[in-house]
C-alpha cells in the first residue's frame, strides 16, 4: 500500500510517501523565514507560501521516492481550474505536474483537513483534490492532532517505521502551537479530551515569551537554546493552574509575568524558567491524569514535545512513555500518511472540506 501524505495546516509545507512501513519520502519546506519577522504565522501568507511551495515540495517528495516519471497526458483543465479557482498560484503549476508527469502508484492520498488555519489547509486540500481529480486517486481527510499522537506509537530506524508496544487506556498530551489538551485514549480512534487549554497553548506562549526578550522564532527553539545558557536561575514565575484539580491549561498569565518583569533583561535565565513552568505544569496535570485513569501508556505528540528537558523530564517521571520519534515532532507529512494508513477511510475529493475547529 503507498500512500502519499499532505499537511498544511500552519505554516510548514509538508508532502510524504510511504510504502506500507517503509519511509520512501518525508519532505517539509519550512516558511520560518517568511514569518520570523513578525514572530507568529500570518494566515494570508502562510497560504501564499503553501500554494508556492506544494508543488516544488510534491515533485520532491514523488522524486525521492522514485515515482516521478515524465509523460505528456491529457489534462481535464476544466474540472482542475473549478477545484483551484481560488487558488490562482496553485492552478498553473498544479496543470504542469498533471500534463507533464505519470500517475503515480498510489494508493491514496491522505492530507490533513483540520484543525488549523483556514487559508493553509485549504491550499493542502485543494491541491490534493486537484491531484485526486486529475490521476484518479482517493483521499483520507486526516485528523492533525490525532496524527500527533499516532507518530508516537512508531519507531523509526533505516527509513522504516516499527510499531511499538502500546496498552489503553492511555494519556495523550498534546502540546503544540495550536494546542494544548490531554486525551483519555480508549483504544485507537476512540478518544475524549478530558482537558485543555484556556486561552494560549503551550507553543504559542513560548513564542510570544520569545518575541518579547526578542530572541527569535520559532520561540520553543530560542528559548531552550537560551535556557541552556542560565547558570543559575533566580527567577520565579508563575505556574497557571497547577494546583487546580482539573486537566486545563492556562498560559497567557505567564506571558504577562514575563512582560511585566523587572528582570526581563536577564533573557538566558527568563528562558530557562518559562521552560521550566511550562514542563512543570504540562508534567504535574499529565501525572495527575495518569493516575486517576490508570493510564497503561502515556503518549505525547506536537512541536513542544521536541524539547529535550521536557523529554527528560517527563522519560524520568514515565517509564511507559512514548514519544514522538526524532524529526516527527513537529509538523510533518510522514505522520498524516501513518495516520491514513491507521484509518484508511477513503473519500471522494469532492465531499472534502477544511475544518478549522475539528477536535480529536
Ligand atoms: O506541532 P507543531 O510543529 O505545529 C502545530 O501544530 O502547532 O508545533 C509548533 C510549536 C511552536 O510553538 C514551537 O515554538 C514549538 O512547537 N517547538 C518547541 C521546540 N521546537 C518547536 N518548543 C519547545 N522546544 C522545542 N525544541
Ligand atoms: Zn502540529
Amino acid at each position: 500500500m503507498r500512500i502519499l501524505g499532505i499537511e498544511t495546516s500552519c505554516d510548514d509545507t509538508c508532502v510524504s510517501v510511504i510504502k506500507d512501513l517503509d519511509i520512501l519520502a518525508n519532505v517539509v519546506s519550512s516558511q520560518t523565514k517568511v514569518h520570523q519577522k513578525w514572530g507568529g504565522v500570518y494566515p494570508t501568507m502562510a497560504r501564499r507560501e503553501h500554494q508556492k511551495n506544494l508543488p516544488i515540495v510534491f515533485k520532491k517528495a514523488l522524486d525521492k521516492a522514485n515515482l516521478l516519471v515524465k509523460k505528456k497526458s491529457l489534462v481535464r483543465e476544466d474540472k482542475i481550474k473549478e477545484i483551484l479557482f481560488r487558488e490562482d498560484i496553485l492552478l498553473k503549476k498544479t496543470l504542469n505536474i498533471l500534463g507533464n508527469y505519470q500517475k503515480p502508484d498510489i494508493d491514496f492520498i491522505a492530507v490533513t483537513y483540520g484543525p488549523g488555519l483556514d487559508p493553509s489547509l485549504w491550499s493542502g486540500i485543494n491541491f490534493a483534490k486537484a491531484i485526486s481529480a486529475g490521476w484518479n486517486i482517493p483521499i483520507v481527510p486526516v485528523n492533525h492532532i490525532e496524527a500527533h499522537l499516532l507518530i508516537s506509537l512508531f519507531e523509526i530506524k533505516n527509513n522504516r517505521l516499527k510499531q511499538k508496544n502500546v496498552q489503553f487506556p492511555a494519556i495523550g498530551l498534546i502540546a503544540s502551537g495550536g494546542h494544548t489538551q490531554l486525551v483519555l485514549i480508549k483504544d485507537i480512534g476512540k478518544y475524549k479530551t478530558i482537558g485543555e487549554t484556556r486561552d494560549d497553548a503551550a507553543g504559542e506562549c513560548l513564542d510570544k515569551i520569545a518575541r518579547i526578550l526578542n530572541i527569535g522564532y520559532p520561540g520553543g527553539p530560542a528559548i531552550a537554546k537560551r535556557a541552556k545558557l542560565c547558570k543559575k536561575n533566580t527567577i520565579t514565575l508563575p505556574r497557571p493552574m497547577i494546583n487546580h484539580k482539573n486537566y486545563d491549561f492556562s498560559f497567557s498569565g505567564l506571558k504577562t509575568a514575563v512582560l511585566y518583569s523587572k528582570e526581563k533583561e536577564n533573557i538566558n535565565c527568563m528562558a530557562k524558567e518559562t521552560e521550566q513552568a511550562v514542563i512543570d505544569v504540562l508534567l504535574k496535570k499529565t501525572v495527575l491524569a495518569s493516575k486517576e485513569y490508570k493510564a497503561k501508556n502515556i503518549i505525547l505528540g506536537g512541536g513542544v514535545t521536541a524539547n529535550k528537558e521536557l523529554r527528560r523530564q517527563f522519560s524520568k517521571e514515565f517509564n511507559n512513555l512514548l514519544l514522538p520519534p526524532k524529526g516527527a515532532q513537529t509538523d510533518n507529512a510522514l505522520m498524516i500518511a501513518v495516520a491514513g494508513l491507521m484509518s484508511p477511510k477513503t473519500k471522494n475529493y469532492a465531499n472534502i472540506k477544511s475544518n478549522p475547529n475539528l477536535r480529536i
